[in-house]
């Protein structure tokens, strides 16, 4: 600690004879990390968690201790999925303020993250709060993942491979969703960590389009020492989440073959899904991703006017919009922050409906090639003068059978 406030302090004055504050702020939280990491390979402040159920390398994956961690986890259910840009630290801070209990990092790519310091220090921030952890990364190589998995094993609950990404992006790199194509190389990915990392492996599936392709392609995961998997209800193919549903009768199917934990994603937009998505599919938790983008307080029970349905009885103004949430988060990127783009991404999700009533309001906003916090608080009391009214609304859907540690 003393080294960091000395770098503070040093970097502090040479950075303020030449930049403006809002820069400073910027590189003195790059450049402790940068010190902290060389001093001791760290990503926060705060001095790690040890997890009383860390495993010792080479120990067998079994059911058993799969069950042991995830219970000794607290047995989240309430779940913030991966989203490239979108599921930074002061995101998964605002989602777990409003009941979400875990959360995934935005998918890391294994070989930059091993590779480059940069991208290390701004792609993969945490604290003490942020617990528990998954850190998800993209591979196709056994070592590299390895390598890139035990600079973040200290720091997070498991390590989650994407085997699920469907993007253009992900076919050119071999990696996520293609991975289907390349069973036995996932299968070498899965060991490897499992193998020789202090934590679990956990994996995040898509479907085939043959429900007995992926019990086979889940069990192998599971033989390899996964200790929890995800399953994203949708094909490779089916990419557009809004039109097409997700098969919780699939999701059933995995959870009904499988020993470990699993988690159901696909179609959660509020709580009424969560409770029957966890009846129809059995599952042990649920994953949300469109939906907290635009109402990350939705694992407390809040839902957007669009989910609140007139003949249905219990729906209440919940004194709370998305106003309040964007200046929330807006204080949270203040405290740990974040590169611009993914602070401009959420509000434009967050206030997209209120932008559409005042699209003048959106328009200056896009029109703000260099952002500051000033200008964006700005923004949201500007919104608010304008005297758009668009409440969360709140009905209390009773999880109490299946969610010991809800919020
Ligand atoms: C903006 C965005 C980014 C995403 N990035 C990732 C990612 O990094 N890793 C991943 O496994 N899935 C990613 N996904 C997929 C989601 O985790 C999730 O599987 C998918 O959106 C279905 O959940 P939903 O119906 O709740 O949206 C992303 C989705 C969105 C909307």
């Amino acid at each position: 600690m003393r080294i960091i406030r000395m770098l503070m302090k040093k970097y502090h004055y040479m950075y303020l004879n030449l930049i403006g504050v809002r820069v400073i702020q910027v590189f003195v939280v790059i450049q402790v990390q940068m010190a902290v990491n060389n001093a001791d390979d760290d990503f926060c402040s705060e001095p790690p968690q040890t997890h009383p159920q860390s495993l010792t390398p080479n120990n067998h994956m079994t059911p058993e201790k799969a069950w042991a961690h995830w219970t000794s986890l607290g047995s989240p259910k309430l779940i913030v999925a991966p989203m490239v840009d979108n599921s930074e630290l002061p995101f998964r801070l605002l989602c777990r303020k409003y009941g979400a209990t875990a959360a995934y990092t935005p998918m890391l790519h294994s070989r930059i993250f091993t590779e480059n310091e940069k991208y290390r220090s701004q792609e993969f921030t945490t604290c003490q709060e942020d617990r528990p952890l998954f850190v998800q990364f993209c591979a196709n190589d056994p070592d590299t993942l390895l390598e890139a998995a035990r600079r973040v094993e200290d720091y997070c609950d498991y390590v989650d491979i994407n085997l699920g990404c469907p993007q253009r992006i992900a076919k050119r790199g071999n990696y996520g969703a293609f991975l289907m194509d390349k069973l036995p190389l996932v299968k070498s990915l899965v060991e490897k960590l499992a193998q020789n990392l202090n934590v679990p492996v956990s994996c995040k599936i898509r479907l085939f389009p043959d429900l007995e392709d992926t019990l086979k392609y889940a069990k192998m995961l599971q033989d390899a020492g996964c200790a929890l998997l995800a399953v994203h209800g949708r094909t490779r193919d089916e990419k557009d989440g809004k039109k097409i549903r997700a098969n919780w009768k699939a999701i059933r199917a995995v959870k009904n073959a499988l020993q470990i934990p699993v988690l159901a994603n696909g179609n959660i937009r509020h709580m009424d899904d969560v409770k029957q998505c966890l009846e129809e599919t059995g599952a042990d938790g649920v994953l949300s991703a469109e939906t907290l983008l635009e109402n990350p307080a939705l694992f407390a029970g809040f839902r957007t006017v669009e989910w609140v349905s007139d003949s249905e009885d219990g729906n209440q103004d919940g004194k709370l919009d998305q106003a309040e949430l964007a200046l929330e988060y807006l204080k949270l990127c203040e405290k740990y922050p974040v590169p611009w783009r993914m602070i401009r991404a959420h509000l434009h999700k967050m206030l997209g409906e209120w932008f559409r009533i005042h699209p003048h309001v959106r328009d200056d906003f896009n029109s703000q090639h260099i952002l500051s916090f000033e200008f964006l608080y700005d923004m949201v009391n500007r919104l608010r003068d304008l005297g758009v009214s668009r409440p969360l609304y709140v009905k209390n859907t009773c999880l109490d059978d299946m969610s010991p540690n809800r919020v």
